[in-house]
């Protein structure tokens, strides 16, 4: 059992130095007559989805930033959305572009990707861009993980060496994240087990983790059984459960059940508060790149 005091890694207080960290790039920008801009697409109403896109409508106009969400029907076709991406691809006001995922069913998330121009590409989720990230090429890197090295790097937490363990193979998280984590590059150097749905005897390989990964979206499966004394937990999940107690009938938690692991931890994210708000300061980071990218002959 670990004798110090957990590190409680807070997401919101290393948000804001993210951002603040960004000030003076976006201020000579402006200077220049350009302020970074962001296309958000919104297809349908799924709630956590629009929730998602509010808080991040409110953190651009927080940061003085421009942004417009185009809020798209749930029957929106291929040829509509494509004939949207098109035109935003070519509006200079727009340096980033995000398709809110997931789209519904009717419609081919990788198509839809692949419309998007690789130079506003503000998810860092285009193949070209995830291309680029594998062999170690500038790139806007998926907001997620890039928002978990930050987490690490301002907890002073160096990767190098570890065992991470990843529970989750998405486009946007697992599979980016493992990669990252095991790059010749600062804040890589880790040696990296990517465990998903079918892995056997799950606990057991989370057991020898140094770092911790959790993106599989089940709320509170990762008990005190997966966690090695010591270890590093981050915690992706926001999962809904209800909760008729809280005012929406709903509350929030993780994929960790931190309760349970608390004493058994080095540092741990909470959920919310942890990885969530970097996500946002990490597109927010994006877009600035991809401003400052885009006027640089
Ligand atoms: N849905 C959940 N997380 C994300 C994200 O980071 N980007 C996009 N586009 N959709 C998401």
């Amino acid at each position: 059992m670990p004798s110090k005091q957990p590190l409680i890694i807070d997401g919101k207080s290393i948000s804001v130095k993210v951002k603040e960290s960004l000030v003076p790039t976006i201020q000579k920008l402006k200077k220049q007559g350009v302020t970074p801009g962001l296309a958000v697409i919104l297809v349908g109403d799924d709630s956590a989805s629009q929730s998602y896109v509010r808080m991040k409508e409110k953190a651009f106009e927080a940061m003085e930033l421009f942004s417009e969400t185009f809020r798209l029907p749930e029957m929106t076709t291929q040829p509509e959305l494509e004939q949207l991406i098109d035109e935003l691809n070519r509006e200079d006001r727009f340096h980033g572009i995000l398709v809110q995922l997931p789209v519904p069913e009717n419609l081919n998330e990788l198509k839809i990707i692949l419309k998007i121009d690789p130079g506003k590409d503000a998810d860092g989720i285009h193949p070209v861009n995830l291309g680029r990230m594998v062999l170690g090429v500038e790139a806007p890197l998926p907001c997620t993980p890039h928002g978990i090295l930050m987490l690490l790097k301002y907890s002073g937490i160096d990767p190098k060496g570890k065992h991470a363990v990843i529970i989750g193979r998405s486009n946007i998280v697992g599979k980016p994240i493992a990669n990252l984590l095991w790059q010749k590059r600062a804040l890589g150097n880790a040696t990296v087990t990517l465990c998903h749905s079918r892995t056997k005897n799950l606990p057991a390989l989370c057991q020898q983790a140094d770092i911790l990964i959790s993106a599989i979206g089940q709320p509170h499966l990762i008990d005190r059984n997966y966690v090695k004394d010591g270890a590093v937990v981050i915690d992706v999940g926001i999962n809904r459960v209800d909760d008729p107690a809280a005012r929406r009938g709903y509350r929030l938690v993780g994929d960790v059940n931190y309760m349970d692991v608390i004493d058994k931890v080095a540092a741990i994210t909470p959920v919310p508060g942890g990885v969530g708000p970097m996500t946002i300061a990490m597109l927010i980071s994006n877009t600035v790149y991809l401003a400052e990218k885009s006027i640089q002959t």
